[in-house]
C-alpha cells in the first residue's frame, strides 16, 4: 500500500467531477468517483486521467458503478453528492424524499467499506441529508459534517467584492443557520481586511447582499435552466477535505452537530468549526446580537421541519 490518501466522490455528476479534477490538481490524494450511472463515473475518471499529463499531477482517478461500493474501500475521506439537484422553482426541501433514498444506499456503502472515512455530504436538503448520513452510518459527530457554509460565504464574498471593489479574498465573513432561505450571514462579523463591513458599504447595500447571498443558489439554477451550481459547491467541499487531510485546522462554516452551543441540541446546523486532523475538532461560539439570535432560532426550526420529515 502507498502513502497516498484516497478521496472517495460519491455522485459523479456535476459537482463530483469538477470535485475530482480540483482533487487532482491539488494533489490531495487518488480519487475514486463512484456513481449509479458507471459509464459516467468510468468516462470522467479517464477523461481525468488524461488532463494529468497536461495539467501536471501524478495522483490515480478511477471510477465505477454503485454495484460495487468496495470501490471505496479504505478511502480516507467521502465527499457525497448522490442524489439529484433542484429544478427551477424547487426549494432544497422539495428534494427530501428521493434523496434520502440515495443517502441512506450511500451512508450503508460507508459504513460498511470506508468504517474510518472522513465524510463530508453536500447533497441538499443539506442539513437534514448529513443528520441523515450521521445516523445511519453511526460514525462519531467529529467525522460527518455537511458542506454549505463555505459556499454561502463564498457567496457573500464575491457580492461584497463585487460591490466595494475589492479583492474576494480579502473579504471575512461567515454564515450561520440552516443551508435554506433563512441562513443568518453575520453582517456584524464580516470585514473587508479588519475595515467593518459597515464602513465599506452602506446599509441599503448591505442589505441587498444579505438577501442576494440568502437566494444565491436559486439565482443560479434559475439561469442554468437544468442543474444547480457546481463550481463553486465543489470548490468549497474539496477546501474542507484538504483541511482535513492535511491537518490544516482552518475553521469554516459548516454543518456540524450540535449537542449545546448556540442553544441546540441534536441537529446539524451551520456554524464555525475547526477542521483538521481530527476531523470536526471544535465548534466556535460566536457571541450573537438579540436580531442574529432571532435569525438563527428561525433558521434552527426549518431545519428541525426537515429533519422531522426524514423520521429517523
Ligand atoms: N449513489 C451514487 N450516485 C448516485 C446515487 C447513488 N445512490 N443516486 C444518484 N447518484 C448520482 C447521479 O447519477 C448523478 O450523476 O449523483 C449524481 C448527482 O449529480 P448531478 O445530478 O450532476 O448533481 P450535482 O449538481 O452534482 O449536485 C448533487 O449536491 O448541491 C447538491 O442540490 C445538489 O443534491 C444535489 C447534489
Amino acid at each position: 500500500m502507498g502513502s497516498r490518501k484516497k478521496i472517495a466522490l460519491i455522485g459523479a455528476g456535476q459537482i463530483g467531477g469538477t470535485m475530482a479534477l480540483l482533487c487532482g490538481q491539488r494533489n490531495l490524494g487518488d480519487v475514486v468517483l463512484v456513481d449509479i450511472m458507471e459509464g459516467v463515473a468510468k468516462g470522467k475518471a479517464l477523461d481525468l486521467q488524461q488532463t494529468r499529463g497536461v495539467l501536471g499531477f501524478d495522483v490515480d482517478v478511477t471510477g465505477g458503478g454503485t454495484g460495487d461500493y468496495g470501490l471505496i474501500r479504505g478511502a480516507d475521506v467521502c465527499i457525497v453528492t448522490a442524489g439529484v439537484p433542484r429544478k427551477p422553482g424547487m426549494s432544497r426541501d422539495d428534494l427530501l424524499k428521493v434523496n434520502l433514498e440515495a443517502i441512506t444506499k450511500v451512508a450503508h456503502g460507508i459504513r460498511q467499506h470506508a468504517p474510518n472515512a472522513f465524510v463530508i455530504v453536500v447533497t441538499n436538503p443539506l442539513d437534514s441529508m448529513v443528520y441523515a448520513m450521521y445516523r445511519i452510518t453511526g460514525f462519531p459527530k467529529n467525522r460527518v459534517v455537511g458542506m454549505a457554509g463555505v459556499l454561502d460565504t463564498a457567496r457573500f464574498q464575491h457580492f461584497v467584492a463585487e460591490a466595494a471593489g475589492c479583492s474576494p479574498q480579502d473579504v471575512v465573513g461567515t454564515v450561520l443557520g440552516g443551508h435554506g432561505d433563512d441562513m443568518v450571514p453575520l453582517v456584524r462579523h464580516c470585514s473587508v481586511s479588519g475595515v467593518p463591513l459597515r464602513q465599506v458599504l452602506d446599509q441599503a447595500k448591505i442589505d441587498a447582499i444579505v438577501e442576494r447571498t440568502r437566494k444565491g443558489g436559486g439565482e443560479i439554477v434559475a439561469l442554468l435552466g437544468t442543474g444547480s451550481a457546481f463550481y463553486a459547491p465543489a470548490a468549497a467541499a474539496v477546501a474542507m477535505a484538504e483541511s482535513y487531510l492535511r491537518d490544516q485546522k482552518r475553521t469554516f462554516p459548516c454543518s456540524a452537530l450540535l449537542d449545546g452551543p448556540y442553544g441546540v441540541k441534536g441537529l446539524f446546523v451551520g456554524v464555525p468549526v475547526v477542521i483538521g486532523a481530527g476531523g470536526v475538532e471544535r465548534i466556535v461560539e460566536l457571541e450573537l446580537d438579540d436580531a442574529e439570535r432571532a435569525m438563527l432560532t428561525r433558521s434552527v426550526e426549518s431545519v428541525r421541519r426537515s429533519v422531522a420529515e426524514t423520521k429517523l
